[in-house]
């Protein structure tokens, strides 16, 4: 069942999402060649508790930081540690935040230094993939719309999109109905009302879809180790335009 929330659930959900979008802008002005993939987290989940919210991820399924960070060939769910970022990589942090019960999530990636203009194009399609997902969120569309959005823009500019990890409804619980592919058929599937709220998070490939999880459980990486990007937003249904939850 896809839930519709309050007016007062979503002011809860504006706040988880503001924080969210705080800790994303400082991670994004501490990124540089030298900082280790701990000292991202630690930031993140010190800015998250001084906000007054808990980090999602930290002790979800086990899962042991509060911030992904997912490097060049990985595609989601890298675990922080001693790994240091170099000039060149290209990073993908993505965090989640509970407030008042209610909870955030998104994701950027972003390119430390100079990186090929390949690399570059693949942020670029990634962030416009997530913008014309984001575009169909309104009442009255399709949950397949939205899908085939997302896919539609990747795959038209030459790039593939991940198949085994997919976008979510969030609200009291990160992951609530429904599971949001990044492919599909427009008019299939939920329609869209005002209240809903769902996070939308492309994972675009430059070449197989198909990935596979390291020994630790967790980090997911192209089978073919090419370069993967990740953006992911918070979004609710209006009357109106959709709105961007996670963006300040
Ligand atoms: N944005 C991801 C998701 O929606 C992050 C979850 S990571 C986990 O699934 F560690 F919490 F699992
Ligand atoms: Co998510």
């Amino acid at each position: 069942m896809i839930t519709l929330k309050s007016p007062s659930e979503l002011a809860r959900m504006r706040e988880a999402g503001r924080i969210v979008a705080v800790v994303l802008a400082l991670l994004r002005e501490k990124i540089a060649p030298g900082v280790t993939t701990e000292e991202l987290n630690a930031l993140a989940e010190e800015t998250i508790l001084k906000h007054g919210a808990v980090p999602s991820f930290k002790g979800y399924r086990g899962y042991p930081a509060a911030l992904c960070v997912s490097v060049n060939e990985e595609v989601v769910h890298g675990i922080p540690g001693s790994r240091v970022i170099n000039e060149g990589d290209l990073v993908s942090m993505d965090v989640g935040t509970i407030y008042k019960g209610f909870q955030g999530d998104a994701a950027i990636t972003v390119a430390v230094g100079e990186v090929s203009p390949a690399a570059r194009r693949l942020l670029e399609v990634t962030a416009g993939a997530l913008e014309a997902g984001i575009a169909q969120c309104r009442a009255g569309q399709h949950m397949g719309d939205v899908s085939a959005a997302i896919q539609n823009y990747a795959e038209s500019r030459g790039f593939s999109v991940v198949r085994e990890y997919t976008g979510h409804g969030i609200g009291r619980k990160m992951h609530e109905d429904p599971q949001i592919p990044n492919f599909g058929e427009p008019g299939r599937g939920a329609l869209l009302r005002p209240g809903m709220t769902f996070a939308l998070e492309p994972m675009v490939t430059m070449g197989t879809w198909r990935t596979r999880v390291l020994d630790n459980g967790w980090t997911v990486v192209t089978l073919d180790g090419q370069l993967s990007a990740h953006f992911e937003h918070t979004i609710a249904v209006t009357d109106d335009e959709p709105e961007i939850l996670t963006r300040l």
